[in-house]
């Protein structure tokens, strides 16, 4: 009985629980701690969509067990958006499953779909479902870069090479949580054709679908023809809709593998509480200015924050989708890594951020930081930030 358990004993500590216990511990103090580490949207949903979800509740015969994989009319939804937004065809019967959030059909696509001593190509960083779903499944991991640059390439053809078993799943998640990289039709075109190739089934997390900027459009893989025959991809109500906590996404595309999935949900849950889909139609059916809104609300939160920060001495890319600053330590501070940055920063500046470790070796030397509270408050951050790397002997101001 003093055995760890399997699983168990594969789930490292979470790097990123240490800052947000710190976190906790300041707020408690009553410390005012400028929050950009989580990736928790702070807008409100559309308000014809919390209506509906009232509206439905009231309703005596909305309360029993619904559909594991969904509604009809919620799976008619999601295909509509498809053709909507892509000019993607999907069949809402076999190639469109409801999930509850993306990262629990992820997780559960993960435990259909793989056997024990699987090897499965993730990026590195990556968002932590990515990797640990499938550790959680008992295979192993081999990491590919998340830039998309020929470097990405040659990763995934010496992945196929030298790794025994040959792996069978290669995820990508674009844009990128944490990295915010986006990718092209082109790039999706080339995996698609390199993955039919290598008989590996692709797994795209699209979470990020709708926040982009510089009015470049995210592609979707299934918009390349024929690939529906190697992928699926996931989409997620939280960040398009600001609905994180109503956990509603799907998963669409290839009929195999989302029967694969449904499979699976069906053995272990009833599908979201109805009303909750029926809001979810009304999210995806409705009127979507608010979409357009919180975009550009995002991208002003962007460009506020690059700017206010770089004028604090912290020179941050400037992302181009996902609601996350990719940010590498300033160049005089990287000898400290970065959760010891970001505990710093919290104590010190009262900033809270996540640092890049915690979603993978490869993401040390960066910490992400997200766009999740209003423009007065990134700009405060800012200068809290400035009296830091100040106090730190970095006295870079931008001119
Ligand atoms: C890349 C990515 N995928 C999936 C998720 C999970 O989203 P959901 O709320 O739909 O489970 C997140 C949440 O932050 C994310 O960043």
């Amino acid at each position: 009985m003093e055995e760890e358990f399997y699983r168990i004993k594969r789930l490292p500590p979470y790097v990123i629980a240490e800052v947000n216990a710190m976190r906790h511990a300041a707020r408690v103090e009553g410390r005012d701690i400028i929050d950009l580490g989580m990736g928790n949207p702070d807008l409100p949903p559309p308000p014809h969509v919390i209506d509906k979800l009232c509206e439905v509740a009231r309703k005596p015969d909305a309360h029993g067990y619904s559909q594991s994989k969904g509604i009809p009319g919620l799976r008619r939804a999601q295909a509509n958006y498809y053709e909507r937004r892509f000019g993607v065809d999907l069949d809402p019967e076999t190639e469109v499953v409801v999930t509850l959030g993306s990262k629990e059909g992820l997780a559960t696509l993960a435990s259909a779909i793989t056997a024990p001593g699987d090897t499965i190509l993730a990026p590195n960083p990556s968002y932590p479902i990515h990797t640990f779903g499938f550790i959680i499944a008992g295979a192993s991991i081999r990491s590919v870069p998340t830039t998309p640059d020929e470097q990405y390439w040659d990763a995934l053809e010496k992945a196929m090479r030298f790794t025994v078993p040959r792996p069978t799943i290669l995820i990508v998640n674009y844009p990128s949580n944490p990295t915010a990289e986006t990718v092209d039709l082109a790039f999706y075109e080339r995996l698609v054709a390199w993955a039919k190739e290598n008989k590996v089934w692709i797994l795209s997390d699209l979470a990020y679908s709708e926040l982009y900027y510089d009015g470049n459009p995210t592609p979707s893989i299934l918009q390349v023809p024929g690939a529906k025959d190697v992928a699926v991809e996931f989409t997620s109500l939280s960040k398009t809709y600001s609905m994180a906590g109503w956990r509603m996404g799907f998963a669409v595309g290839n009929k195999k593998l989302i029967a694969a999935l449904t499979r699976v949900k069906s053995y272990i849950d009833y599908g979201a509480f109805t009303p909750i889909q029926a809001a979810a139609c009304a999210a995806l059916n409705g009127p979507q200015e608010i979409v357009d809104t919180n975009r550009e609300l995002y991208h002003k939160r962007r460009d506020v924050m690059i700017e206010a920060f770089g004028r604090a001495g912290w020179e941050i890319p400037a992302p181009k989708a996902s609601m996350f600053a990719w940010a590498p330590l300033p160049p005089e501070l990287v000898h400290m890594g970065s959760l010891e940055f970001s505990k710093e920063l919290l104590t010190q500046a009262e900033v809270a951020v996540a640092p890049g470790v915690g979603y993978g070796e490869d993401g040390e030397g960066f910490v992400r930081i997200a766009m999740v509270e209003n423009e007065q408050r990134l700009r405060q951050a800012a200068r809290n930030v400035k009296r830091y790397l100040q106090s730190k002997g970095v006295n870079r101001v931008a001119a």
